[in-house]
């Protein structure tokens, strides 16, 4: 591919996304749409900076007019749609930018696509479109929808979206659903970066309820990986599942972040529960294992620590970050939850 379109990359997934795209396709441009929301930070791409194969354009992937005029000078052969309103917590306190952004977003993508006929969309969604499991059992591909917070409702409406689209235009789209992903450049509002961060500086860990609900980990340039196996080797029409193979409750999470850290186990404190927290995810990826011939090949022992040790040498980055909106959102998150 002489180019993609990638919308979100100044985000966690999306710029190591595209970082990983240059290193492997070198000849390759890759054109980054991201409107550099509280979550896009143009910093994760610094290094970029001066790479002719690498363009940034700061729009807003609702903007109907200027999508559609993008793809028409660039020409790009496919589409990566990462653009998205991200954090759980957040969809409870306002659900109307994740409605705006992930459903209005992907169908004006879909559209603009359409028109230029491109040859490749991908949508990276997310295993939490299947709801919540028991003790027992995995997400496939098969599994119902059934999501159960406004931003999964809002990944679950986009995907719908892009099945229509499939079935009713033909259009050559992907569909890919990955579990919970670490490493680096992820927002300090998701449990991982946001417990490292406090631990460094001896701030409590808000676990939420009894931290007994079990996320299925992964490391992102796995997760990079598989969409990157999806986009040139995937079925249109196909949906494929990712995940890490590596199961832990929130709390074991917890102890293994504290014991990495050497901190104690007195700074985690148990807060009122996220409302609707789902349970379970564990992710069942044989089809992506077949198929793509894909399968991850970071062990959580060696990436959790490597994950720590970046957010150890990157402090300035974090700390750049937790100002203004940050703070505010974090006082309003936690300090209604707070049991002690
Ligand atoms: P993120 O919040 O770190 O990044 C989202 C990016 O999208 C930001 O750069 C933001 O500025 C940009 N964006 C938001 N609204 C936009 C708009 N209207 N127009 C253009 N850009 C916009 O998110 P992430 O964790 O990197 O997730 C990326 C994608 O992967 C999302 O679609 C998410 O649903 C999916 N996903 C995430 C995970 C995970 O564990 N983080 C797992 C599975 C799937
Ligand atoms: O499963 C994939 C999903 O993983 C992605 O689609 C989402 O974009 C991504 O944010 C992530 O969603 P989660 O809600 O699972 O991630 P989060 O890091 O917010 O929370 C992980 C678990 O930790 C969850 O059970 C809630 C809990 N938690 C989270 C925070 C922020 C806490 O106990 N305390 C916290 O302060």
């Amino acid at each position: 591919m002489k180019s993609i379109l990638v919308t979100g990359g100044c985000g966690f997934i999306g710029s190591n996304f595209i970082r990983l795209q240059r290193q492997l396709y070198p000849d390759q441009t890759v054109h980054n749409v991201d409107k550099l929301t509280y979550a896009g930070n143009p910093e994760n791409l610094a290094d970029l900076e001066g790479d002719d194969r690498y363009q940034f354009h700061q729009l807003d992937i609702c903007d109907r007019v200027a999508i559609l005029d993008l793809l028409t000078s660039t020409k790009p052969a496919a589409i990566l749609n990462f653009a998205a309103e991200s954090h759980v917590d957040r969809s409870i306190i306002d659900s109307g930018p994740f409605v705006q952004t992930n459903i209005v977003g992907t169908q004006v993508l879909l559209d603009a696509a359409r028109e230029v006929g491109i040859s490749r969309f991908v949508q990276v969604s997310t295993d939490e479109v299947y709801g919540s499991l028991g003790a027992e059992g995995y997400f496939t591909e098969e599994t119902p929808l059934a999501p159960n917070s406004p931003y999964s409702a809002s990944k679950a409406a986009a995907d719908l979206l892009v099945r229509s689209y499939v079935h009713t235009f033909d259009f050559p789209a992907v569909i890919t659903r990955c579990s919970n992903n670490y490493g680096p450049y992820q927002f300090p509002e998701k449990l991982i970066p946001l417990f490292i961060s406090n631990a460094m500086e001896d701030k409590p860990l808000p676990v939420y309820g009894t931290g007994e609900n079990v996320r299925d980990w992964i490391h992102v340039l796995d997760h990079c990986r598989g969409i990157d196996a999806a986009l040139r080797q995937g079925e249109i029409g196909e949906v494929y599942n990712f995940g890490g193979h590596h199961e832990l409750t929130n709390l074991e999470m917890t102890h293994i972040l504290i014991e990495l850290l050497e901190k104690s186990r007195e700074l985690i404190t148990f807060v009122k529960d996220r409302p609707g927290h789902d349970l379970r995810y564990a992710i069942d990826c044989t089809k992506a294992e077949q198929q793509l011939s894909w399968s991850p090949e970071i062990s959580f022992e060696q990436g959790i620590r490597d994950t720590i040790a970046w957010y150890q040498s990157h402090t300035d980055w974090v700390n750049r970050i937790k100002t203004g909106e940050y703070l505010k959102y974090i006082e309003k998150q936690y300090a209604g939850r707070m049991k002690k």
